[in-house]
């Protein structure tokens, strides 16, 4: 997925974030490749980055500016860390991607305030990308096949 992602925009960093970023926190890391991308990004360097994930599937021989936490982004973006991690107005930038199978649509509003808060006043950015459905032209894709079928079922839950 991330390898798609980087086709697709062709950076990491959309946000037109601060030079010299102390902190960086990637929401549901997943494999960690974004955070560790932007970790050896000369760009991005200087910064701290920090992956969440529920799931500890990530790499541990890491860039030491990458620490990774295995916990819930919705309940303990507070608490990470003891709360040594993340402050108020501390982070640069708060990147999620293609999380919204974790996070209920009631809790988007509550998220994006937590997201808020962390950031640096009046430079801080969050980049969230979520994807929908895929389409297509006529029948370029089997009414049989996986891809229709999830693609079918992404539409009707959308
Ligand atoms: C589809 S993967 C995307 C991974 C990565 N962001 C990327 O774009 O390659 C979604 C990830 O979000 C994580 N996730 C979903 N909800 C979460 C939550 N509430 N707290 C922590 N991680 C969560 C999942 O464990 C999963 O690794």
């Amino acid at each position: 997925m991330h390898c798609l992602f980087e086709l697709l925009f062709e950076e990491n960093i959309v946000a037109p974030i601060p030079s010299n970023p102390t902190l960086i926190v990637d929401l549901g890391t997943g494999s960690g490749k974004w955070a560790i991308d932007v970790a050896e990004d000369e760009k991005t360097s200087s910064a701290k980055v920090i992956g969440i994930d529920l799931s500890p599937i990530q790499p541990t021989d890491v860039p030491e500016n990458v620490e990774f936490y295995c916990e819930d982004f919705i309940v303990e973006l507070h608490q990470l860390d003891g709360g040594r991690i993340l402050h108020e107005s501390s982070a640069d930038l708060i990147h999620s991607r293609m999380v919204k199978s974790g996070v209920q649509e009631w809790q988007w509003d509550g998220l994006v305030r937590r997201v808020f808060h962390f950031l640096k006043p009046g430079v801080g950015w969050a980049q969230f990308t979520e994807g929908t459905s895929l389409s297509w032209d006529g029948d370029a894709v089997h009414q049989s096949s996986h891809l229709y079928k999830v693609s079918s079922l992404c539409n009707e839950a959308d």
